[in-house]
């Protein structure tokens, strides 16, 4: 992917800069501090907590996702009708999308993860499925669970062979067979309440940044589970028809793609919002914390895991860095110079690179964004910033220096909360909160 430079007098002059010193950061906080405002009742939005006890959002536990009253306020805020299109370029669950059906606005979602596709895609069939039908296959399938063969998955995969108990795992196999018997939509909506009951019928637990091995946690039978998902989501059909009606409501349409390259999506006209969380640069591994699903589902075997995980966003330490990869902001430039001088200290020394594949990811996101949104489009982007042996990264002022570089307009960066750090961070470098930010850009 072609690599523009965004500061270019900057990277002349960079090899003279002196280093280890907040200069940048410091430039930065005064330069954005005037359109900095605190909104902590937004704090709680960010989160996909407020999404757990609304219907069919709460089928999946997405737990990196934001809550449909976060999409709700700013469809609000940015006076969006039916006449817009809303563009979610890391769709996750498709809390976007959904909000946007929900208030009859046509919106185009992608992402890269498979998973996170697939559900953002079976959300919204739900409302059109009969749960009596969800019943009736069930009681089928679960009939002649036992005629199934177990169906292939990556079992090559090392937490596949520590995540389940035997007879749990040919349980799930047989289901995952009987599942794909059926026909769509009923075929993927059975899918992805299958795909959620994986974490409970597992010694799994999603914890943090890790899909961690629990061994004393209490394992659910997947069939009973199943059972219970579906008496939920009957539940769900049915209140959500009743808050709806039986208005005719505009499909979203999500794909799988790369936020860093639009070119093969063909919106059908020019999107005039962006509503968004990208992937923060803390680490965190989509394809890990997801691996039991992608591994029912979207990945043979371990070499698809691994080419999966070199395909998203560079979030996680095992991003790899190209040859001609380099800071492309000077804030970073500043801290990737000061944490390899302290590489001692960081408890992981490719932190320096994945800082630089994520900003060189995002700019040509950003790049991206400007290229297909219709002038005077909106955009609100949820990040966080993040802190590595004591420094602290701005994420949301150097992506709004950089989207302010390709022509938007920085309009509001709101501070929805402040994060603490972990507690050995936070006995040694002292209780600096940091920003969880809304950031609000125009095209213009
Ligand atoms: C913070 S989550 C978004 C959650 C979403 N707002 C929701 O409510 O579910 C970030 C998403 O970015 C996705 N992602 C990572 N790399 C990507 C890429 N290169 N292109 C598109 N999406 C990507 C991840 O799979 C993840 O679902």
């Amino acid at each position: 992917m072609k690599q523009l430079s965004l500061f270019p007098e900057w990277e002349e002059k960079s090899s003279e800069k002196s280093t280890n010193s907040c200069d940048e950061r410091q430039r930065v906080e005064a330069k954005f501090s005037n359109l900095m405002q605190e909104e902590l009742r937004l704090g709680k939005l960010v989160s996909y907590v407020g999404n757990k006890s609304l219907p069919i959002l709460g089928l999946y536990r997405y737990k990196e996702a934001f809550a449909f009253s976060f999409v709700e306020e700013f469809i609000k805020r940015f006076r969006l009708t039916d006449q817009d299109l809303i563009f979610e370029p890391f769709c996750g669950m498709g809390t976007t999308a959904f909000t946007a059906m929900q208030a009859n606005i046509q919106a185009v979602a992608i992402d890269q993860l498979p998973v996170a596709a697939f559900v953002a895609k079976t959300i919204p069939l739900f409302w059109r499925v009969e749960p009596s039908e969800l019943f009736h296959s069930f009681e089928v399938l679960k009939g002649q669970l036992h005629k199934f063969e177990p169906a292939e998955v990556a079992l090559d995969v090392a937490i596949m062979k520590k995540a389940f108990s035997s007879e749990i795992l040919t349980e799930l196999r047989q289901w995952k067979s009987a599942i794909e018997t059926l026909s769509n939509p009923l075929k993927d909506i059975f899918l992805m309440l299958f795909l959620s009951i994986l974490e409970p019928c597992s010694y799994t637990a999603k914890d943090g940044q890790f899909l961690r091995i629990k061994r004393d946690k209490k394992i659910y039978s997947p069939t009973e589970m199943l059972q219970q998902k579906i008496y939920q989501a009957r539940q769900d059909i049915l209140h959500i028809r009743s808050l709806w009606g039986n208005k005719k409501r505009k499909l979203p349409d999500i794909q799988l793609v790369d936020a860093r390259d639009l070119k093969n999506i063909k919106f059908p006209r020019k999107p005039t919002a962006i509503i968004t969380s990208p992937p923060y640069p803390n680490r965190y591994d989509y394809t890990r914390i997801y691996s039991l699903e992608l591994c029912f589902n979207f990945v043979k075997n371990f070499e698809e895991l691994k080419a999966l995980r070199f395909s998203v966003l560079r979030s996680h330490i095992e991003s790899k860095i190209q040859d001609n990869d380099a800071p492309n902001h000077p804030v970073i430039a500043e801290v990737v110079d000061i944490l390899k001088q302290q590489s001692k200290t960081l408890n992981n020394p490719r932190i320096p690179n994945m800082l630089v594949g994520y900003f060189v990811d995002m700019s040509l996101v950003i790049q991206e964004w400007y290229r297909v949104l219709a002038s005077g489009a909106k955009i609100a982007m949820v990040v966080d910033n993040v802190r590595f042996a004591g420094e602290l990264v701005p994420v949301d002022l150097v992506l709004s220096e950089m989207a302010e570089k390709v022509g938007f307009k920085v309009k509001e960066i709101i501070i929805a909360r402040y994060k603490g750090n972990s507690s050995q961070q936070m006995g040694k470098y002292g209780r600096i909160p940091m920003r969880e930010s809304i950031v609000v850009w125009q095209k213009i």
